[in-house]
């Protein structure tokens, strides 16, 4: 391709990012040639250079060949991609909720009309794990993919590891800037599910739509909760994650308590890390900043500087996919709650510990994936739900009755 010329929706955080570093970057041979926002009565923080107002600015100008689109609003965003595709235009985007839930059809309009489609930076911010899994992991077989993909929530549990109330540690977040006022996306686990479903598209060339898969957030954890990670020497991570299991994919997004020895024990507060395990290169574990404007922004360059040589996602491993989402597993759990018959509203297959005290109580055991995708974790204020560090349990060592239960009490 010869120049990119650029045209940039939206100007915030990752835009006016994008804006620095591509003026840093001179050796790519791309321009931003216009930039659309929304609010033409905003202050903004670089002034030199013209902010048109009109989507069709970009739109309808014959020079523009890529479209990067950084705009928050998915619905507006959705249209916006859509228009610039059928027009032939590159399309760069950071938006996982837009790909998440349009893909099939984005996918396909980007093939009608013989453009790109990117979004590398849509995927923990500066980890360049879309491109790997497409490329790099091209042969490998992949077993498990396990993503501490939203930087919000892993800072509010790397406080909460130190003893900060969920509360607290939420305002925290929101007055520094990584939570926004309403925190649903992130908190109940969302936000971590589009990633995912842009993972199991590139790493096992499943299609699905994220209503299939089930999210459990970090809203619901209690002090008591951290407490016993602490106790046990273990921290809690949201995990968005993915088990191959023979034609079976395994995936969902939840917390779960982690040991030492776990490469993602010291992911702390905005950073995220994509583990990867394959057949022949075992574990990758890869690490960096998962959001920021500069972070964010490289993810959305690397895409840009990709077009150069006309790069496109080839999605090999759909063609070939024979893997479908399975729900007939079983997980080890901990429940906890305040008040102790909530947790006889869950049905175990097995129990392998119970404490019940005056104002907190837990059980620890196998329940099958059916019983807790059916209840909406996000809503029931009453419990906490983390998967066990060996939370997979194979059918094989499922014993029918109660095996090595504890009972505590005080
Ligand atoms: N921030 C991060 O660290 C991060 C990390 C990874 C991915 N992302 C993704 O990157 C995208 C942008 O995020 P951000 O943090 O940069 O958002 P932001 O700071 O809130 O900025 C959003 C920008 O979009 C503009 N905008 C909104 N609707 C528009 C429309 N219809 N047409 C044109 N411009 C419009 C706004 O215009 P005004 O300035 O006029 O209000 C603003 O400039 C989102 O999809 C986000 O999920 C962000």
């Amino acid at each position: 391709m010869s120049i990119l010329k650029i045209g940039l929706f939206g100007f915030g955080c990752v835009g006016t990012g994008l804006y620095q570093v591509l003026n840093q970057t001179n050796q790519l041979n791309a321009r931003i040639h216009k930039i659309v926002a929304k609010n033409p009565h905003k202050t903004r923080s670089i002034q030199d250079v013209e902010i048109l107002f009109d989507p069709d600015a970009i739109l309808n100008d014959p020079e523009i060949n890529v479209v990067v689109e950084l705009i928050n609003s998915s619905e507006e965003a959705y249209q916006l991609v859509k228009e610039a595709l059928k027009r032939k235009k590159n399309v760069v985007t950071a938006n996982k909720k837009l790909i998440a839930e349009h893909f099939a059809e984005l996918i396909d309009l980007a093939k009608e009309n013989r453009v790109s489609l990117l979004y590398e930076a849509a995927v923990a911010g500066s980890i360049p794990i879309i491109r790997n899994l497409e490329e790099y992991y091209n042969n490998d077989t992949l077993s498990r993919i396990e993503g501490i993909v939203n930087g919000t929530t892993n800072y509010i549990l790397t406080q909460a590891n130190n003893g900060i109330s969920y509360e607290d540690a939420l305002q925290d977040a929101q007055e520094k800037g990584f939570a926004e006022a309403d925190p649903t996306l992130d908190v109940d686990g969302f936000d971590a599910k589009f990633k995912l479903v842009l993972l199991l598209k590139h790493a096992f060339g499943l299609t699905i739509k994220p209503e299939r898969l089930l999210n459990i957030g970090i809203r619901n954890l209690k002090l008591k909760d951290v407490q016993f990670a602490n106790e046990k020497g273990w921290r809690i991570k949201l995990f968005a994650k993915a088990i191959k299991r023979d034609n079976g994919l395994i995936a969902f997004v939840a917390p779960q308590l982690i040991t030492k020895d776990h490469s993602s024990f010291h992911v702390d507060d905005e950073f995220n890390a994509v583990l990867v395990q394959a057949a022949f290169a075992d574990k990758q574990l890869f690490y960096g900043k998962g959001a920021g404007s500069f972070p964010t922004a490289s993810a959305v360059l690397s895409d840009i500087s990709a077009l150069q040589y006309n790069y496109q996602y080839e999605y090999r491993k759909s063609a070939s996919n024979i893997l479908e989402l399975e729900d007939d597993f079983s997980l080890k759990v901990y429940i906890g709650s305040e008040n102790a018959s909530s947790l006889y509203d869950i049905d175990f297959e097995e129990i392998d510990d119970i404490f019940i005290g005056k104002n907190y109580s837990y059980r620890i055991g196998n329940v099958k994936f059916q019983t807790i995708k059916n209840i909406d974790w996000n809503k029931r204020s009453d419990m906490s739900l983390l998967l066990l560090p060996e939370e997979l349990i194979e059918q094989k060592s499922l014993k029918s009755g109660y095996n090595e239960l504890n009972i505590n009490q005080n």
